[in-house]
């Protein structure tokens, strides 16, 4: 349907236009490659689309400026990092204040109480613990699993996404074999020692890979994020929870992306009962922070197996988790910033922006989809939803990819760089998501020609 040759011309013209309006991040990026690789502070950076990545001069709300003095309507928003919209005024006043009265202490705040109270009354789970990233939570949250149940292979889903943690990065090869995933830097041990991939959305593979009774924990999203968007058929997350009890595994559900729905995720929306549940991102408006919430019942396990003594190298770790700021950050992220009212308008924009990106689809005959994920939107290039996130990976088209991101940034939007995926912040606007409708048109018609 998109003709190859065309595609690679328009992708020229793109790059073209693209050095010509960012000369000052071109000069910085110059300066940046003697002393970052890639030139880049942290590596997925380097994954933008054009030549380098834009340098920021400034971010407020859902709109940032580069160092050229461009402007852009950001549908990225730091990966979920900066969903509450950038430096949200109410977590902005509740750092500065935190800011004078010490940064981190390795004692408790008062804070501490009220964002795990916060967080008890969103998802249901009584009892918290803070990590300094959602990787760390997952980490910590499999290493718990291991301890009290005594077992050692985690399940995960394929093509899923946990942040790096060693042993979810793996994916199924042809055969059906749990194998490390491309690009899964420096395992320890090949992955089939310590995991077990399984399609999302099979019932009878989770149960085939729980049988053996060696699974410590399932590690899942309730709706695949990382690979487009795969929604859970009903019934499909009680019925993994129900086999996980069945056979002694703890129940992960990872809300860290999946918040997008509601503020208690889609553990609250579905009434899900998971043994853990980890999150980061956005509930620090956009500081460094994780967390990890249990039942009575795993908290009680944990402790009959974690002595006072031993506690420095049994416990979570990481000094500087559950420090004052971050806690600061959640309370004011949580209570006033990632409320009802603003996830009603960031939902209500979420439907919007695929309203738009649908009537262009549709406009011009593209095979794509578009998946719905409260205030959270993309497009897949298959006419059809995923049902697991190997048929996602499969409709992946990373030319065509490129070039929709490249022109979509020159004409002042920011997409997430891995995927066609879009976020609300609740100060994202209908006329930022209109401009997007008229630009991604804009950009189909010029790309069936
Ligand atoms: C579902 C999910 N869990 C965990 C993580 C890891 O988050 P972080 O990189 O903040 O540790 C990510 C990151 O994209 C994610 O998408």
């Amino acid at each position: 349907m998109i003709n190859r040759d065309r595609l690679k011309k328009l992708h020229k013209k793109e790059e073209a236009r693209f050095l010509a309006r960012t000369l000052k991040s071109r000069e910085r990026f110059k300066a940046a490659k003697d002393v970052m690789p890639g030139g880049v502070p942290m590596s997925w950076m380097a994954k933008w689309p054009g030549a380098y990545p834009l340098f920021v001069a400034s971010a407020k709300g859902a709109h940032f400026v580069d160092v050229d003095g461009n402007e852009y309507i950001d549908l990225c928003l730091g990966d979920t990092g900066s969903m509450t919209g950038h430096s949200p005024a109410p977590t902005v006043k509740a750092i500065e204040e935190q800011l004078s009265r010490g940064i981190t202490a390795m004692l408790p705040t008062d804070d501490a109480v009220l964002v795990s109270s916060e967080l008890a009354r969103r998802f249901g789970l009584p009892l918290w613990q803070f990590t300094v990233s959602a990787t760390d939570a997952n980490r910590h949250a499999i290493r718990y699993s291991r301890l009290i149940t005594g077992k050692s292979k985690i399940i995960v889903i394929d093509r899923c996404y946990h942040g790096s943690v060693d042993e979810t990065f793996a994916t199924l090869d042809g055969s059906g074999k749990t194998v490390s995933r491309e690009g899964n830097i420096g395992a320890p041990v090949p992955l089939d020692e310590t995991t077990r991939v399984i399609e999302f959305n099979d019932l009878a593979g989770m149960e085939s890979a729980l049988k053996p009774g060696d699974v410590a924990a399932i590690l899942m999203e309730p709706a695949m994020t990382n690979v487009g968007i795969v929604a859970p058929e009903d019934g499909y997350l009680v019925a993994v929870g129900e086999l996980a009890k069945k056979y002694g595994a703890v129940w992960i559900i990872d809300e860290t992306h999946t918040i997008s729905v509601g503020p208690g995720g889609m553990t609250k929306d579905l009434g899900l009962k998971p043994d853990i549940l980890t999150i980061g991102k956005a509930i620090g408006g956009g500081i460094p922070t994780g967390t990890f919430g249990m039942t009575r019942e795993i908290a009680g396990e944990i402790a009959k197996r974690t002595s006072r003594e031993v506690i420095d190298t049994g416990g979570i770790g990481g000094t500087l988790a559950g420090n004052a700021l971050s806690l600061a950050a959640m309370r004011a992220t949580l209570i006033e910033v990632l409320t009802e009212a603003n996830f009603k308008k960031m939902i209500a924009l979420g439907n919007r922006w695929c309203d738009g990106v649908d009537a262009a689809i549709r406009e011009f005959g593209l095979p794509w989809y578009c998946n719905r994920l409260g205030a959270r939107g993309e497009y897949l290039f298959q006419a059809k939803a995923a049902r697991t996130g190997g048929e996602a990976a499969a409709a992946g088209d990373f030319e065509l990819e490129q070039y929709i991101h490249l022109r979509l940034l020159n004409d002042g939007f920011l997409l997430t760089p891995f995927h066609n995926m879009a976020l609300m912040s609740p100060d994202t606007t209908e006329a930022d998501v209109d401009a997007h409708s008229k630009a991604f048109r804009e950009m189909c018609k010029e790309l069936v020609g």
